[in-house]
């Protein structure tokens, strides 16, 4: 399975990409994920790319292809969650893509309206010790610390004003790869409003039909 998830801001992107990843072996890569340990690491790098993460502006093209070129090289099974986000990234992957010999199964765009999204990211907490994303009311933090010890905390840059920001320029830079997929004859959309077991089979279907 070799994938691309499209979609505005808690549109379930990072979500769906863990259940499927679960279900399939598929290894998820998430640039966000990437993004944020390397802004935690406090390193020279996470230095220079954390105002851009907080404002809810795009990281620089050249510094995140290059993240995220190591993770495609090593597996063979993989959904990506948030890359491409524009033309040039798009380019760059399919540049990848050539060079190692493969191609993308689908590119799935998960599709909801703004003022959902916005309300639905105040209620996101993700686990600090494992990296998962639950919902306060959808899909809750569990109770007992075996399973999953936390604890479940807000991004930084869930802030209305970051979102508003970050959702400008998905609008703006990412929706239109919907027509640079659909071209090729790849594009998958699903109703990102149902709940999230249903958008996961729904996805799942999907891509086994383009695959
Ligand atoms: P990134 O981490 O990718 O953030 P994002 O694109 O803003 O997307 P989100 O993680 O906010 O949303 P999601 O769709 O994954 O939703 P989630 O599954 O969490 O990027 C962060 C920053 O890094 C960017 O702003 C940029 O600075 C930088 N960056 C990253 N990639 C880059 C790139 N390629 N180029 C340049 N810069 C880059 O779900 C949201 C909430 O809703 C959760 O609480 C979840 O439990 C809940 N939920 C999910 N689905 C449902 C459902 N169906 N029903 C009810 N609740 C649901």
């Amino acid at each position: 399975m070799r994938i691309v998830l499209l979609g505005p801001q808690g549109a379930g992107k990072g979500t769906q990409a863990q259940r499927i990843s679960e279900k399939s072996g598929a290894r998820h890569i998430s640039t966000g994920d990437l993004v944020r340990a390397e802004i935690k690491s406090d390193s020279e790098l996470g230095r220079q790319i954390k105002d851009y993460n907080d404002r809810g502006e795009l990281v620089p093209d050249e510094i995140i292809i290059e993240m995220m070129r190591p993770y495609l090289d090593d597996a063979d099974s993989w959904i990506l969650d948030g890359f491409p986000r524009n033309e040039s990234q798009a380019e760059a992957l399919d540049e990848m893509l050539e060079e190692i010999d493969a191609e993308l199964d689908a590119a799935v765009a998960l599709e909801a309206p703004d003022e959902a999204l916005i309300q639905r990211l105040s209620g996101r907490r993700t686990s600090e010790a494992t990296g998962r994303i639950y919902h306060l009311e959808h899909d809750p933090p569990p109770e007992s610390g075996e399973e999953d010890p936390g604890p479940f905390v807000q991004r930084k840059d869930d802030t209305e004003e970051a979102l508003r920001r970050r959702l400008e320029v998905y609008h703006e830079h990412t929706e239109p790869l919907k027509h640079y997929y659909a071209d090729r004859g790849i594009l998958v959309t699903v109703d990102a409003t149902q709940n999230i077991p249903e958008v996961t089979e729904e996805i799942l279907d999907a891509v086994e039909e383009k695959a």
